[in-house]
């Protein structure tokens, strides 16, 4: 490290870092997220800025809005993308929705109920929970029963989680229990949108959030958020203002409401990208992406089996978008991911919280569910495992 007493930093250009042309390695994306970002999204990013009030601005943000109500199966009004990433919808999800004083279950089954709670927490509320184990999806037995001793004002639940490759199976039954008891449903939507079935509207659910960088395969930064009319009454009607400014939803009223008047200046760009990507989902029909994403990673999963790897998820709820595939034993888990990505340009992750070690985690989701890199991976996985003194 130089010392900083020793520099003359005279601001010239000579004396400027010299930084080189951006050349990031071509990797093939296939960990929980990014997922590969369409040519026709990185074109779209590359189009010339409008003002964030410009006309021509509005009448493509209501286009992001009419794409990403198809894409939700949605009719709310109340759909818009986020400033930020996917924790920037979550928490303008849970901080506006959860008031001080009020109580919200979340599930204890994965790494992303726990930052519910920690939103909750922040935002004034109390929070309980409803358990399962790591790789399991909630019982609705035991939600009603949590419903039953904590009487909870809000219910999270985490449709995909991303830490277990477990998809959460019966939404309606949970959306229902908890209207039985006067609560709203907040749903993780993040690594389902755009590639696992979700039907916001038909299965009651109060509020979804996701993340574009994952089945939608845009990068990072605006992040879908919806709330049905019942949801935004309540945040309307909220006593005390939201403790974030930014993420105060009453205020991005203003912006994304009729009104039209700045809040903040929009990510124009990601803007953009996220129509674009929002195209790609529509050209494609939203059902026939659900069921791309369950084909392209159907034959993964059964390569997985022909390496003699075993899921994580049991196949009722394994999660196309998210495949969670346990380390065989005597296996390392950091040296295959290290050998796939320089030998191999190629992305996978390893297990998080209580699943550090035992899993890799190995997304098939939006441009990246292909065959060609399904049949890439399986290859370079092979490898990988042979390197390891593996074989299937
Ligand atoms: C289920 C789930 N929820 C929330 C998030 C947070 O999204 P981000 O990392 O884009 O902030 C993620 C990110 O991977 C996720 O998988």
């Amino acid at each position: 490290m130089t010392d900083a007493s020793d520099a003359t930093h005279t601001g010239d250009a000579d004396d400027a870092p010299d930084v080189g042309e951006l050349t990031p390695p071509d990797r093939t994306l296939m960990g929980p997220g990014p997922s590969e970002v369409h040519p026709r999204v990185l074109r779209a990013m590359s189009t010339p800025l409008v003002g964030h009030l410009d006309p021509s601005f509005v009448e493509i943000m209501n286009e992001v809005q009419e794409l990403l109500r198809y894409t939700f199966r949605t009719d709310n009004q109340w759909t818009i993308p986020v400033s930020g990433t996917g924790s920037a919808s979550m928490e303008a999800a849970i901080g506006n929705l959860v008031e001080p004083g009020d109580t919200m279950l979340v599930p204890t089954n994965g790494y992303f109920g726990g930052r519910m709670a920690s939103m909750a927490r922040r935002a004034g509320g109390e929070v309980v929970e409803v358990d399962a184990p790591w790789g399991e999806p909630l019982d609705p037995v035991d939600v009603e029963a949590a419903f039953d001793e904590h009487q909870p004002d809000v219910f999270g639940f985490v449709h995909a989680e991303t830490s277990t490759g477990v998809l959460q199976p019966g939404v309606p039954e949970l959306t229902s229990i908890a209207h039985d008891h006067d609560a709203y449903v907040i749903a993780d939507c993040v690594t389902s949108l755009g590639g696992v079935e979700m039907r916001v509207d038909e299965w009651d659910v109060d509020v979804a959030y996701s993340g574009p960088q994952k089945c939608l395969s845009c990068p990072p930064g605006a992040s879908p958020l919806t709330l049905n009319d019942r949801a935004m009454d309540k945040v309307l009607d909220r006593e005390e203002e939201p403790r974030s400014w930014y993420l105060d939803l009453s205020l991005l009223e203003g912006y994304w409401g009729d009104e039209r008047a700045y809040h903040h200046t929009a990510p124009i760009t990601n803007v953009y990208a996220i129509r674009e990507a929002l195209r790609l989902v529509a050209e494609e029909g939203i059902e026939a992406r659900w069921d791309r994403h369950r084909a392209v990673a159907g034959d993964l999963k059964a390569g997985f089996g022909e390496l003699g790897l075993e899921m994580n998820a049991p196949d009722d709820y394994w999660l196309p978008s998210l495949n969670a595939v346990r380390v065989p034993d005597g296996v390392d888990d950091g040296a295959v991911i290290d050998h796939l990505l320089t030998e191999y340009d190629l992305e996978i992750a390893s297990g998080l919280g209580a699943l550090a070690g035992d899993v890799w985690r190995i997304g098939c989701m939006g441009y990246s569910a292909r065959a060609q890199n399904v049949e890439f991976l399986l290859a370079a996985l092979e490898d990988a495992l042979a390197e390891q003194g593996h074989v299937a």
